[in-house]
């Protein structure tokens, strides 16, 4: 980042009346990613090795089920659905005859363990498939065989979804990446569950279009990730959720004929429609089905056009009261040119310039103090106007005392390095220490007296006096009313684990709140959706799987809690 002095706007407080105009400079750029990627999150090459030991933290796993264990026999199968079997499968099982070369247990650990190093399971065997035949086969075959899978993409989601629990097969779609078709007229993209959202990102930015969601693993996840966890990220405040841009999925359901399932797409019957009135809406059952109804390997999405001009402004506010009335005046003040309202706390800042090496833009310390910090975006197609806009809302929150102080974006640079200080939050929580996550969802108002309250209950545990807890890190999508809270430990452990949960859920039901607001369920809250959904909804939702998986082979122990036996009646 340049020198603070030249490169950010400071806005005083107590001279804001009079510096105002000339301290708010219009800040202009032409593209929405001006932002860094998280590129580092990704798997560089095909097959990674990990150094450390596998374990996993919390007891809330069922025993194995009695699905098949793999032999030669089936790797053997499996082979000969790949037109590529030398890239598309990686085993640990020994071959008989030679056909195959094994890989060690370590090559496999960037597949078996997730990004948080929390979940680490034991897969035999990875398979990347280069079709959506080669996964109809696939798919086919362990339904006969009654062979377990957990499918995979870029293997950055927070619950646990995505490593295997025991020794499920991994089915990853890194191999299937491609776009298939693009229509500049509406903008609808059509592309393999395998492509990185990123590489969606740049492929459609000279066209003048951008993807509807943004999240910081963009340079890692892929698409049908983030529509299997219905991933909310950066943008969902201006562009809405997966429910409402995706427009078409391709699916390959765990039966006996691997059957391939195509809603909404181009190509097939009343294909990538805005609308289509014609019976249940199948695709939205995919959307965050966290990979129990089928193998997501293609989307139609509806992408928007690019802004041309995005600014970005990080403010400071004394308390939580504050944050709110920053949130209801910034959305009175900008209206439809609002794209991102984020927030995070004075513990988060201090985590992230410390483990970056970032500089705080802020110079000296406000009346008052800073506590907490909210960074608003604004994306238009009229810079005059929007700055405009953007300046008037600054001068009256400071006018108005609503505000410590702020910072404003004058170039990419600028742009980009201010999203950092928030995008670089889960990274720098991982590390501080093992980060029990929670992604909750409520009204704003209650969010971070729900902060306070775990801060003072691990008090009272002694878990920060012994040193247990380093870290207990508030931030967020406050435009969605939705609160990461990042517990940062020392290790993964039991004990911890128990003084957090079902402690925090309690809580969040006690705030009328839901228990995953955008990662998911995985293995972590599947025993907890009762707190955030009734018996009625889960048994429909159990009824929903098995229709979809009547052998139980995807994503199994995950998701909801095990099916309860019905009572034997007297
Ligand atoms: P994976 O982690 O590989 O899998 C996630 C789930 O989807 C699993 O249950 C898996 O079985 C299933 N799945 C994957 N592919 C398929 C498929 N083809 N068919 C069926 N099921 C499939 N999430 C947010 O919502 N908002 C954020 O802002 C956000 N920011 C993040 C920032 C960082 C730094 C990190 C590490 C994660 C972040 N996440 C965020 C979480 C994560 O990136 C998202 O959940 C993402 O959508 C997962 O995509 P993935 O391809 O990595 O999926
Ligand atoms: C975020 O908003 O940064 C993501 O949801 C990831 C996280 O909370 O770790
Ligand atoms: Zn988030």
């Amino acid at each position: 980042m340049p020198a603070r002095s030249t490169a950010l706007a400071g806005l005083a407080r107590r001279q804001a009346a009079r510096q105002l105009p000339a301290a708010i400079r219009p800040a202009f750029t032409t593209a929405a990613t001006a932002r860094p990627s998280s590129s580092s999150l990704s798997r560089a090459a095909p097959l990674r090795a990990f150094s450390s030991t596998p374990r996993r933290a919390g007891g809330n796993v069922p025993a194995r089920a009695d699905y098949k264990k793999l032999t030669a026999a089936d790797v053997e199968a499996f082979k000969s659905f790949l037109s590529t079997p030398a890239s598309s499968l990686f085993t640990t099982i020994a071959s008989p005859d030679g056909s195959w070369t094994p890989v060690n247990e370590d090559d496999l650990i960037g597949y078996n363990k997730d990004w948080m190093d929390k979940y680490v399971g034991h897969s035999q065997l990875l398979l990347k498939p280069k079709s959506t035949e080669e996964v109809s086969k696939i798919m086919a075959y362990c339904y006969k065989e009654r062979i377990a899978v957990v499918p995979q993409g870029g293997n950055t989601g927070l619950v646990g979804g995505g490593t295997p629990v025991y020794d499920e097969v991994i089915l990853s779609t890194e191999a299937m990446k491609e776009v298939r078709h693009f229509d500049e007229v509406s903008g609808i993209l059509t592309a393999d569950g395998g492509a990185i959202l990123e590489s969606l990102s740049n492929y459609l930015h000279p066209k003048g279009y951008m993807m509807p969601l943004d999240l910081g693993a963009k340079g890692s996840c892929h698409i049908a990730g983030n529509i299997s966890t219905n991933a909310g990220g950066l943008r969902l405040l201006r562009y809405g959720s997966l429910h409402g841009t995706v427009l078409g999925i391709e699916a390959v359901l765990p039966d006996e004929k691997g059957t391939i399932l195509s809603v909404g797409m181009p190509g097939g019957r009343g294909g990538a429609l805005r609308k289509d009135n014609t019976g249940y809406d199948l695709k939205q059952l995919f959307i965050g089905a966290e990979g129990t109804l089928g193998i997501v390997t293609g989307v139609s999405i509806m992408t928007p056009r690019l802004s041309s001009a995005v600014n970005v402004a990080v403010l400071s506010v004394p308390d939580f009261k504050g944050v709110q009335k920053v949130f209801q005046e910034t959305r009175g003040h900008l209206g439809e040119i609002l794209s991102a309202f984020e927030f995070w706390d004075q513990e988060g800042l201090e985590l992230v310039l410390h483990h970056t090496g970032q500089k705080t833009p802020f110079e000296g310390e406000p009346e008052g103090g800073r506590a907490f910090y909210v960074l608003i975006e604004t994306s238009g197609s009229n810079n005059d106007h929007d700055s405009e806009k953007l300046g008037s809302l600054l001068e009256h929150l400071l006018e108005s005392e609503v505000i410590a102080d702020g910072v404003l974006a004058q170039d990419e640079t600028q742009v980009a390095s201010l999203w950092s200080l928030r995008e670089s939050m889960p990274e720098a929580a991982g590390k501080l220490g093992k980060v029990y996550k929670y992604d909750l969802s409520m009204p704003v108002k209650d969010m971070y007296s729900l902060v306070e309250e775990a801060r003072v209950r691990f008090e009272e545990h002694g878990l920060i006096k012994d040193g247990s807890i380093k870290s207990v890190v508030g931030y967020g999508h406050i435009g969605d009313g939705n609160l990461h809270i990042n517990i940062v430990a020392d290790r993964w452990d039991e004990k911890i684990e128990k003084t957090i949960e079902p402690w925090i859920y309690e809580a969040t039901a006690a705030r009328s709140g839901s228990i995953s607001a955008e990662h998911g369920l995985g293995v972590m809250k599947a025993p907890y959706v009762g707190y955030s959904k009734s018996d009625e909804s889960i048994d429909v939702m159990q009824a929903i799987r098995k229709l979809f998986d009547p052998r139980g082979i995807l994503s199994p122990y995950k998701y909801l809690p095990p099916v309860k036996e019905p009572q034997a009646a007297n």
